[in-house]
């Protein structure tokens, strides 16, 4: 037996403790000198606890117990003691007890931390590539630990839930083919064969549909997916998915599973509010109230469109776009019209960023038409502006913000970022909601304008709406998809659609898509012949299980939720990855290094 083992955790200790003799394994999470006292605070992960060494009780124990250093890592021996009156720490789980060492043993010391994990506001300051590259310090710290446990449980829950209804977590392979979800693959080299490569899998979406094939009919796994696009506050070039597939379902058992499994988790995890059911709007529907198609439902703020109210204007902005067939659309600023100008102007300068040419205000001192203040006043009629405050179902003091444009996505872009930027500025972006909602009824194609042909909104295996077909003839950007995502708080947090399951429909899929017959057979031939052989018809989604825990942490970024994330570009400072290679190790795979031009 060795005589270092602990006999319980350093969080764990409470009053009920007091008198029993312990013994705890940790690090030095903190430590000071207090007259004839040392205290070290001890850490391990369940938590700290305050240890006294008393220079009165262990005379021979205070050298060893000045000697210590932040991060030593300690066997203590001791004895929990209520700690004296008004020496309490509300702050800690342990706060009310203390243990007085005996004996300390030091199984190893530390060099002096690149940053110090004790000082929690001082940890917020420190440079992130720093703390990503001894990710192993700043993992310790208890934040990231419960980060890291919080994790463990929503995917034994997520695990739990699927497996008690018939749910089977399959692996697929990481060396593939090209996966179709609209990213750069990364690709291995495959040596016995120079110029051929394997492609990591963007999502298992390929291997879940042939496991329908196969008969699984209820599948799902927590799925690492890799994706060589640019990254951004909720996307790592490696994340993980829990990926789904279900046979002989419809859209709504799909819709009905991912509620289910979504609320569960939340449930088990965290107090936050949710709306349910979660409120389902069509595609086009979100893109009329709110300008996009992952809406945050925490506030209202609805866009209003101002077309028709505007059409006879005499300002010449409204009149070019209307005429270009655009839109006038605005969105309310309730307490905007208190603004300064340079105020109103930072707010313009706000819509530019993301397209608009400009931006025109109202600002309702009063509500009627003699009450409004704007610069485009003069240019409406005092029915027209009677109108727009009507429509806008204006109240005193909002400021009426009106993007016009030839282009309606712009208007709806803009539009919907300023009323994002809205509720942030009037703190209406709630953190303690979770609002959910499902998009449904999705475009299957997308007009992409610079390459001149039409591509998946989603992928190309989601089935179009059967009475829709008639439309690949006619006019493509009509055909609506049992394609839908999951929603929550203006974020994606999970995708999905019915598959097409029948060959010819997605031949024809592929042929909108502009994908040459050849080239349909080199890359899903092996899809389009399982079709052959009797497919079910099946549906599924994917939800990103890293974006689903910054939900339920509050984070924004999510290198706060992974354990080992990836810095910009890709870079991974603490393995320093990617690296060169050996030449010899090239030449194995007949590669040669042609510098980038
Ligand atoms: P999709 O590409 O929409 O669908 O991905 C599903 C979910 O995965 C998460 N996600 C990401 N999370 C972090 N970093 C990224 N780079 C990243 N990319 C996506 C999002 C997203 O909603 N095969 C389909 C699903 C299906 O049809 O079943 C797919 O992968 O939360
Ligand atoms: P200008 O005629 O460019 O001086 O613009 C007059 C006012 O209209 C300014 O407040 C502009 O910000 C605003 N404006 C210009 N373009 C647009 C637009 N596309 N949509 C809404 N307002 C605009």
């Amino acid at each position: 037996m060795s005589d270092w083992k602990r006999s319980i955790y350093c969080g764990e200790l409470r009053p009920e403790h007091v008198g029993q003799e312990v013994m705890l394994n940790g690090g030095v999470h903190r430590h000071r000198t207090f007259g004839d006292l040392v205290f070290v605070d001890l850490r391990d992960r369940t938590g700290l606890v305050q240890v006294v060494v008393d220079r009165n009780r262990v005379p021979d124990l205070i050298a060893l117990a000045n000697s210590l250093r932040s991060e030593y890592v300690l066997a203590v021996r001791g004895t929990v003691e209520r700690r004296q009156p008004g020496t309490e720490n509300p702050g800690l789980a342990t706060g009310t007890v203390e243990v007085a060492a005996s004996d300390i043993q030091v199984l190893n010391t530390a060099r002096l931390l690149p940053f110090q994990l004790a000082d929690e506001a001082g940890m917020q300051q420190v440079d992130e590539t720093l703390r990503v590259k001894y990710r192993y310090l700043d993992l310790r710290r208890p934040r990231m630990y419960r980060m890291l446990e919080l994790r463990h449980r929503a995917v034994k829950l997520i695990r739990d839930y699927l497996s008690d209804r018939g749910f089977l977590e399959i692996e697929t392979p990481i060396f593939t083919k090209s996966t179709p979800e609209g990213a750069r693959d990364y690709l291995v080299p495959y040596r016995l064969e120079p110029g051929k490569f394997y492609a990591l899998p963007q999502s298992p979406q390929q291997y879940k549909q042939l496991l329908m094939v196969a008969g699984v009919e209820r599948y799902f796994q927590i799925a690492r997916c890799f994706r060589d696009e640019a990254q951004r506050a909720d996307r790592q070039p490696e994340f993980t998915q829990l990926d789904v597939e279900m046979s002989f379902v419809t859209q709504e058992d799909v819709l009905e599973l991912i509620e289910g499994v979504t609320t569960y988790v939340v449930e088990q995890l965290s107090d936050k509010q949710m709306l349910r059911p979660f409120p389902r709007l069509t595609y086009d529907e979100a893109m009329r109230r709110f300008g996009n198609d992952k809406p945050d439902l925490r506030f209202g703020l609805e866009l209003v469109d101002l077309s028709d109210a505007l059409r006879g204007s005499e300002f010449g902005v409204f009149q070019a776009a209307l005429q270009a067939g655009g839109q006038v659309r605005a969105v309310r600023y309730p307490g905007g019209a208190a603004l300064s100008r340079k105020e109103v102007d930072v707010l313009t300068e706000f819509c530019k960023e993301f397209g608009a040419k400009g931006l025109a205000t109202i600002a309702v001192n009063e509500l009627h038409p003699q009450g409004v203040k704007s610069a485009i006043a003069r240019f409406l009629s005092e029915t027209q502006i009677q109108q727009v405050l009507d429509v806008c179902e204006s109240q005193v003091g909002d400021l009426i913000c009106i993007v016009a444009d030839p282009k309606p996505a712009v208007v709806a872009s803009v539009l919907s970022r300023l009323r994002l930027e809205i509720g942030r500025r009037l703190g209406l972006r709630d953190p303690g909601k979770l609002y959910f909602c499902f998009i449904t009824d999705f475009p299957l194609v997308q007009w992409n304008e610079e390459e001149g042909r039409w591509e998946a909104e989603h992928h190309p295996f989601t089935s179009p709406y059967p009475d829709h077909l008639p439309y690949f003839d006619t006019d493509p950007s009509k055909i609506r998809a049992q394609c839908y995502d999951l929603v929550c708080n203006g974020q994606e947090s999970a995708s999905g659609s019915i598959r097409i399951h029948q060959a010819d429909v997605q031949a024809r899929v592929f042929d909108l898509l502009g994908i040459p017959a050849e080239k349909q057979q080199e890359r899903f031939g092996h899809m389009l012949e399982a079709f052959s052989y009797g497919a079910p018809p099946h549906g599924g989604f994917a939800a990103g299980i890293d974006r689903l825990i910054m939900n339920l942490l509050d984070e924004a970024n999510i290198r706060e939720v992974m354990a080992f994330p990836k810095m910009g570009l890709g870079y991974d400072p603490m393995m320093d990855a990617p690296s060169f290679v050996e030449e010899a190790q090239l030449q194995e795979l007949g590669l040669r290094i042609v510098p980038h031009r």
